[in-house]
């Protein structure tokens, strides 16, 4: 479990200091994307920080999935720029935005239902084009950190339970080595019984791995609660940015997106 300092201020302060004046791993510059003539993002600019749990928050179409896919290079954008390191990225496909250490937990969970857990693995592991032994060892270290997937190895994915099929993503996407892991709503459809433990796993996975994350979350408050920064999307602009506990006290956060009249 994870530590119970896991996301207080001073560890998210520790982190966003230690962050500071350190190349992105992921920024966004002045990035406009269109869905045809349609535009879904007008000169968003965010960074991601080496460590960083970065959240972004909006009401439903303002273009928070559009800003995963445009950094997972599933869209191009119009205009702006995507860099990895400090490096434009271009128009590069995502298998090359993996090989830079990108990973992703896509909307809804996506794993392959008829393949095994174990197998689910394999392909997560795949894209670096690693040796078999390789994959098989990190599959190991996989299931060492999370038990429940061990016991389950050779179940069809399809038939794990929502939670696990939650944790068998992270899983996967924790195969490619990555060090920045986007998250579109990793806890939709979750009790929230679940959607607490994926949080803390979130919390874990950046404390323990020093890993970096981009997260969707409609949960805003518990996201901010993890979170070390935010970011906040309407109609495909940023309309706030901050450390997140600063939103978490901006009454117009509190009143838009966290269901509390603002104090
Ligand atoms: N493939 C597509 N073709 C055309 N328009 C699209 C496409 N995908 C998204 N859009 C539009 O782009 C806008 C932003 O959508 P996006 O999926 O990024 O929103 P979101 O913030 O993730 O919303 P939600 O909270 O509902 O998941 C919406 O108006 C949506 O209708
Ligand atoms: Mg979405």
């Amino acid at each position: 479990m994870p530590d119970s300092d896991a996301g207080s201020a001073e560890s998210r302060a520790a982190v966003a200091s230690a962050g500071a004046g350190t190349v992105p791993i992921l920024e966004f510059d002045r990035v406009t994307v269109h869905y045809g003539a349609s535009r879904a993002l007008n000169e968003v600019s965010l960074t991601v920080r080496p460590g960083e749990i970065v959240s972004l928050l909006g009401g439903n179409a303002s273009g928070k999935s559009t800003t995963m896919k445009t950094a997972l290079g599933l869209l191009a954008p119009s205009s702006g720029v995507v860099r990895i390191d400090g490096v434009d990225v271009g128009k590069s496909p995502p298998s090359a935005r993996i090989a830079a250490g990108l990973a992703s937990v896509p909307e809804a969970r996506r794993v392959f239902p008829a393949m095994t857990v174990q197998e689910n693995l394999f392909v997560g592991g795949y894209i670096r084009k690693e040796r078999r032994s390789v994959l098989a060892a990190r599959a190991a270290e996989m299931f060492e950190h999370f038990p429940r997937l061990a016991q389950r190895r050779t179940q069809r994915a399809g038939t794990l339970s929502g939670g696990e099929q939650q944790m068998l993503a992270f899983a996967r996407a924790l195969m490619s080595k990555p060090r920045l892991i986007c998250m579109d709503e990793p806890t939709m459809g979750l009790s929230p019984l679940f959607v607490d433990r994926v949080l803390d796993e979130i919390a874990r996975l950046n404390q323990e791995l020093g890993l970096a994350i981009l997260i969707v979350e409609q949960q805003a408050e518990l996201a901010l609660s993890i979170a070390h920064t935010a970011n906040v999307l309407r109609t495909g602009e940023i309309v706030l940015h901050g450390p997140a506990g600063e939103l978490i006290d901006n009454p117009a956060v509190r009143d838009a997106y966290l269901g509390k009249a603002a104090a």
